[in-house]
């Protein structure tokens, strides 16, 4: 397999670098294409172990980190798989950067995407229910729970009663005829996000158990900590925002690196897609703990701003901040409405 030109763009390498670089042994939990693996390797890490429950990420990551030589040691699991067995001794680091990979998300037939039509699949590895499954299967209410919990979709009733309609005709199996569905139950905002992205991100978390692997995995990854090792987290939406922050509050043997929340640079948000899409923070943690306050910022904003003139600026950072109380953020309004001024300047 050859490794793609741009697979994933890998977000704050400096920050990870920062707090993990030159450590003995590192564990990536999401090895994806191999990004943050390469730069801590290239940073002095003396041995990686490289997790992912994709095949795909492993034989890409794999061409990509082959240099490397016996330093780095892949491993195809789910992160709530590893154990110290696993990982061959305590370590230094572990790192999780949570989500979908771009190479993922770009790949049509994995069926992440609602942009593009695909099997209706959104399976990060080869096994359990897909997202047709559950589409398919689900009683109505239940899909609406699940719209509603994993994609904060206010409209999920009404998109689980299109999707019931729908099915009882024939079943629902590619991501254009979901897609689709989704835009006749709720209507499209002109100029506003796809109204079904929200239903595909309940979705993915729903197939992938990307919460219950994330809670069952944190404890775990501290077990895994040699005295002084570290666990950075990259989290990119509020659910596993809460997730991180409950686990590590109530583990006694972790004490907080970042007092506040990092965030990609400026330079990084400008050059970097992944990192303007996406919500996003990074935490660290090291034995012992101390209280950590993190916020998610509406990065989005920033990418369109030099596309529009000032009105559509303010307007959209308007729109933004309701966004945000909408999804329940409503401590991080302010940090929204200073973001959007800062912004302004450069409408
Ligand atoms: C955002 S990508 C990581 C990108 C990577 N840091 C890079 O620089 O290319 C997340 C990766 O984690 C993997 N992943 C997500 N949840 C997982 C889990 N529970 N167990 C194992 N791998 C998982 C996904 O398959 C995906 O490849």
């Amino acid at each position: 397999m050859t490794v793609p030109d741009s697979p994933h763009d890998p977000v704050m390498v400096r920050e990870v670098i920062g707090f993990l670089g030159g450590r003995g042994t590192v564990v990536d939990m999401t090895l994806g294409a191999g990004g943050h693996a390469e730069a801590l390797l290239s940073a002095g890490v003396g041995r990686l172990v490289g997790v992912d429950r994709d095949p795909t990420a492993l034989a890409v990551a794999g061409e990509r980190l082959a240099i490397f030589g016996e330093r780095f040691h892949p491993v195809r699991a789910r992160f709530s798989e590893i154990d110290e067995e696993v990982v061959d001794g305590p370590v230094d680091g572990v790192l999780f950067d949570l989500g979908v990979s771009s190479m993922q998300l770009d790949r049509s037939e994995r069926g992440f995407s609602y942009r593009e039509d695909g099997p209706l699949d959104m399976r990060m590895g080869d096994t359990g229910p897909t997202a047709a499954d559950l589409v398919n299967e689900l009683p109505e209410k239940e899909l609406a729970d699940l719209i509603f919990e994993y994609g904060q979709e206010t409209k999920s009733r009404r998109i689980a009663a299109a999707i019931v309609r729908a099915r009882s005709r024939a079943p629902i199996v590619g991501t254009d005829e979901l897609a689709g569905i989704v835009v006749s139950a709720v209507g499209r905002r002109p100029g506003g996000p796809h109204p079904a992205r929200r239903t595909f991100q309940a979705l993915r978390i729903a197939v992938n158990r990307e919460i219950e692997e994330l809670a069952a995995s944190l404890p775990q990854a501290v077990d895994l900590l040699a005295p002084g090792g570290r666990v950075v987290v990259l989290a990119y939406h509020s659910l596993e925002d809460r997730v991180v922050k409950q686990t590590f509050r109530d583990d006694a043997r972790l004490s907080v690196l970042t007092k506040k929340p990092l965030q990609p640079s400026r330079t990084e948000i400008a050059s970097n897609h992944v990192a303007a899409h996406r919500q996003r923070q990074a935490m660290s943690f090291v034995p012992p703990f101390t209280q950590v306050e993190n916020f998610v910022q509406p990065h989005r904003l920033v990418e369109q701003l030099p596309l529009m003139n000032k009105q559509t600026c303010i307007a959209r950072a308007i729109f933004n901040c309701v966004d945000y109380l909408v999804e329940g953020h409503h401590g991080k309004l302010k940090i929204g409405i200073e973001d959007a001024k800062r912004q302004e300047g450069t409408c």
